[in-house]
């Protein structure tokens, strides 16, 4: 069946014809019907280079078969007892020897789960009620997090979705991603009721906007003179950059970090933690109720496991360079074409905006422009390329990319622009 023909069917089933809505675009999405390596193949036989990696955990590649063996040997011995497993242990002791802030942590079932528990234990063991996000920084889709900035005159955030409640906008107040001028006046304002920062260490959620020199650094600076708490929202970063997480490279110490995406490489996990102190304020520990008869589920788990143990002996140098080079060679194409686009690029992770300015902040990924970009990503897809549907999110690139993959991709944005 043809991807129109059954996105006709998943209309009648889903709002939008999709789970989840990032997923949709006109005139319909294609409908995916397996992965391999960096190529993935839809309903009507086409295929294409993946970019978008599932929103990325797929850092692997699909179908990787250390991947794919390990999760098979699982599966055979049962999925899901409702007591701990050795294999919890296991990936956790990975993650904290890679990312050692994390000294005790939880696992759940999303990024969404983690950070919203994650805010819930900075208010308690603060005992204040604001939390600091930073404008277009995406956390999941709870309710503290679907906050976006009021007007000039508020000084709280506003929902950004109907059906979350005024009380909880007023709980949440935001802050510009590298604009620590903007921090230190909310802080002046108010330090001493906010709980805790939030932030991505590398917004990933208006496209792609690396953090100034020194950002993360006085954000942390600041949290200590103020005894908030600094949530670090690792779950597009952790294990990005090479085998730790950003917070490593930046030389950073969060008192709590949230990871997802790749701790499951692919299969639905998240994951708060930080300092034992905090962190043993969760029940049964201590009060702070959190649970999940998902959380730490062995399949997971176990894709977890097989993924760091891959990760582990990869050479992230060589998909920087890979991921360098593709954003190289777009920006001459379009720059021969008299295109005006930024490529920002940090890692494997990229995304090109339609603008004329340089993009280091929300407001500035917020004026590029959309209609082109779907233009372009349309052709794209034509052409064999799968990206994200929205400037506003990230491409990524994987361990199963290969040099062929990259000028693949060249030449078809050659086409595209031609
Ligand atoms: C930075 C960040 N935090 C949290 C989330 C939510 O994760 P999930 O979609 O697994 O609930 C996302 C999702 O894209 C994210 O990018």
């Amino acid at each position: 069946m043809s991807s129109s023909v059954l996105f006709d069917e998943s209309q009648r089933y889903f709002p939008g014809g999709v789970n989840s809505p990032v997923r949709y675009y006109r005139p319909n999405p294609v409908f995916i019907k397996k992965g391999k390596g960096s190529r993935i193949f839809d309903a009507d036989g086409k295929q294409y280079i993946d970019y978008c990696l599932g929103y990325g955990p797929m850092i692997l590649g699909h179908a990787n078969e250390k991947f794919s063996e390990s999760l098979k040997a699982r599966i055979e011995d049962g999925i899901l007892f409702g007591s701990p497993t050795e294999e919890e242990n296991i990936l956790a002791s990975k993650i904290r020897e890679a990312i050692p802030s994390v000294e005790k942590m939880r696992f759940t079932n999303s990024g969404t789960e983690a950070t919203m528990h994650a805010i819930r234990l900075a208010r308690a063991h603060t005992k204040r009620k604001i939390i600091l996000k930073m404008e277009g920084g995406y956390h999941g889709a709870h309710d503290y997090s679907l906050i976006k900035a009021g007007s000039g005159s508020l000084t709280f955030g506003t929902p950004s979705s109907p059906g979350v409640p005024e009380e909880i906008s007023r709980t949440v107040v935001l802050g510009e991603y590298n604009n620590i001028d903007s921090i230190r006046k909310i802080f002046s304002e108010m330090g001493d009721q906010i709980a805790a920062v939030i932030t991505e260490p590398v917004m990933g959620n208006v496209g792609v906007v690396p953090p100034k020199e020194g950002f993360l650094q006085e954000l942390r600076e600041i949290c200590d003179r103020n005894s908030s708490l600094l949530i670090l929202d690792e779950v597009i970063t952790g294990f990005r950059f090479g085998y730790h997480g950003y917070q490593d490279l930046a030389n950073l110490k969060p008192d709590l970090t949230t990871l997802g995406k790749i701790i499951g490489g692919g299969l639905p996990i998240g994951l708060f933690g930080g300092r034992a102190d905090i962190m043993d304020e969760i029940s049964p520990s201590g009060k702070v109720y959190e649970a999940g008869t998902f959380s730490g589920n062995p399949v997971s788990v176990s894709g977890g496991i097989a993924t760091l143990d891959v990760l582990r002996n990869s050479d992230y140098s060589h998909l920087t360079g890979l991921t360098e080079k593709l954003a190289a060679g777009i920006s001459d194409i379009a720059e021969r074409a008299g295109e005006d686009v930024q490529i920002n690029q940090i890692g494997p992770m990229f995304q090109v905006f339609f603008n004329s300015r340089k993009v280091s902040k929300y407001a500035d990924a917020i004026s590029s422009n959309s209609e082109r970009f779907f233009e372009i990503f349309t052709r794209a897809l034509q052409e064999g390329i799968y990206m994200p549907p929205s400037q506003f999110e990230t491409n990524f690139l994987s361990f199963a990319h290969s040099e062929s993959d990259i000028e693949e991709t060249i030449s078809a944005f050659e086409q595209i622009w031609n």
